[in-house]
């Protein structure tokens, strides 16, 4: 890891709000961010595209090492994510990529084709790097690790707002389903597993609002970096 990048890594299930407490973080430090989901769910979605079994481990390991993913900054939302030019924002936020990310996430060739592309994000001053293993494998010596969590219940109302949002239609009992499937699939896979690193703070973001979350979270890196700008 470059000494000049101070990594900060915020794991944790589906819902629990990191994607959303690792965009604020990146903004309040100045800091770059990486969104490790993003890249499973893009992978996942050119597996689908070229009809690519989701099974292959050999195939699905090349298609992600030569994969032609940019990520783009929009203002003070999501940054746009284009596959081989095309902006497919969108297309990666439904329930059917989330899965199939999770079943390719689940192939160990697979993760390992995506690491070093992980760790490239890392670029001075900062990096807020979201996802499941940040801590226990891609950045496994970043000195602040936060692992957010939340009930089940509260993750699929969440992500079904999210969903509404964005003009995606979404059933709420077929997401808690399919968050619950996804959660069960993500923490048992021998690879990676989703688990709190040993040295990773646990916040349960259940019953807190995403300013207390960030306030705790600030307050974590300003520990190891005494004046976050
Ligand atoms: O975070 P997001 O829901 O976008 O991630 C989609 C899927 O990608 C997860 O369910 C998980 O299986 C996989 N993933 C992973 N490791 C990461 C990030 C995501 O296995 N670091």
């Amino acid at each position: 890891m470059a000494e000049d990048c101070l990594v900060v890594t915020v794991d944790g299930p589906s819902g629990s709000g990191k994607g959303t407490l690792a965009r604020l973080l990146a903004e309040r430090l100045g800091f770059h961010w990486l969104d490790s989901g993003a890249l499973y769910r893009v992978l996942a979605l050119a597996a689908l595209r070229r009809g690519l079994s989701l099974e292959d481990e050999a195939g699905l390991a090349r298609l992600a090492r030569g994969l032609d993913v940019r990520f783009e900054a929009s203002g003070a939302g999501e940054p746009r994510v284009f596959l081989d030019g095309e902006d497919v924002t969108a297309d990666l936020r439904t329930e059917r990529c989330g899965a199939a990310a999770s079943r390719v996430a689940a192939l160990p060739a697979v993760r390992r084709a995506l690491l070093d592309r992980q760790r490239a994000f890392c670029r001075p001053p900062g990096l807020v790097a979201d996802g499941r293993d940040m801590g226990t494998v891609v950045f496994p010596e970043a000195p602040v690790k936060i692992f957010l969590d939340a009930d089940l219940e509260e993750r699929a109302r969440r992500r079904y707002k999210q969903l509404k949002e964005q003009g995606i239609d979404a059933n709420l009992r077929g997401l808690l389903d399919e968050l619950a499937k996804r959660d069960e699939r993500d923490r048992s896979r021998p690879v990676a597993p989703l688990r709190p690193a040993p040295d990773a703070t646990v916040l349960d973001s259940t019953r807190m609002s995403i300013d207390e979350v960030l306030e705790r979270a600030l307050e974590l890196v300003s520990r190891v970096q005494p004046q976050p700008r």
